[in-house]
């Protein structure tokens, strides 16, 4: 069985739209963390569990039988270390073949602040012992539509960038990309 958690999530729907196209929906958990927010997909046939990475026991529970786990990213920003390794420890527990990680570009070196606890996962990950792909995802192409509004009104997109570049892409081919992996 393959496990998405965030599935209720942009990124996490996407990714179990990709995976359908390949996987019968009976093989697929959306792990979430408001089931009521995944009716949609258990009327498809996608097994809906609970998992929500503040509470432990749900997640032991949503991961039984899970082979290969898309861990993504929590929103928690300083706090998601904790987080992710609740959710590393229910995939030691449940035996999992392979656990995917939406990771940072350059998780490793970037001096970002974002990048701290993306860089500690990995390592919580590594030290897990399980088989892993780390995802190192650029920046969300759909980031830059929040500025629309005043693009358009000033025809030109304002950052504080200097010489810095963006590598982008849109959330379905990183959503391609994790259902490929799995
Ligand atoms: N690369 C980039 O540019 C970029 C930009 C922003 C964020 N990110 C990262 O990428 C991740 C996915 O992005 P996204 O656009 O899909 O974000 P999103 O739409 O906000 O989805 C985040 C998902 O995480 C779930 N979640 C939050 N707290 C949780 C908890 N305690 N337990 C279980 N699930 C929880 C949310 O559940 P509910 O549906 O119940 O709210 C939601 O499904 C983000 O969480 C963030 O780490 C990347």
């Amino acid at each position: 069985m393959y496990a998405v958690t965030g599935a209720t999530g942009q990124l996490g729907r996407l990714v179990i739209e990709a995976l359908l196209k390949t996987i019968p929906a009976d093989r697929i958990v959306a792990a979430v963390r408001d089931p009521a927010k995944a009716s949609d997909l258990t009327e498809r046939g996608v097994i809906v569990r609970e998992a929500d990475y503040s509470r432990p026991d749900t997640l032991r529970s949503a991961l039984a039988g899970v082979e290969k786990l898309l861990l993504i990213s929590s929103t928690q920003v300083s706090g998601r270390l904790p987080r992710h390794r609740t959710v590393i420890d229910a995939a030691t527990a449940a035996g999992v073949s392979l656990i995917a990680y939406t990771s940072m570009l350059h998780a490793d070196t970037s001096p970002a602040m974002l990048a701290i606890e993306h860089r500690q996962t990995e390592e919580v990950i590594a030290a897990s012992g399980l088989p892993a792909v780390i995802l190192r995802n650029g920046w969300y192409t759909e980031n830059h539509l929040m500025a629309l509004p005043a693009a358009l009104e000033h025809g030109a997109f304002v950052g504080a960038a200097k010489d810095g570049r963006f590598s982008s892409a849109a959330r379905r081919d990183y959503a391609e990309a994790a259902a490929a992996v799995l």
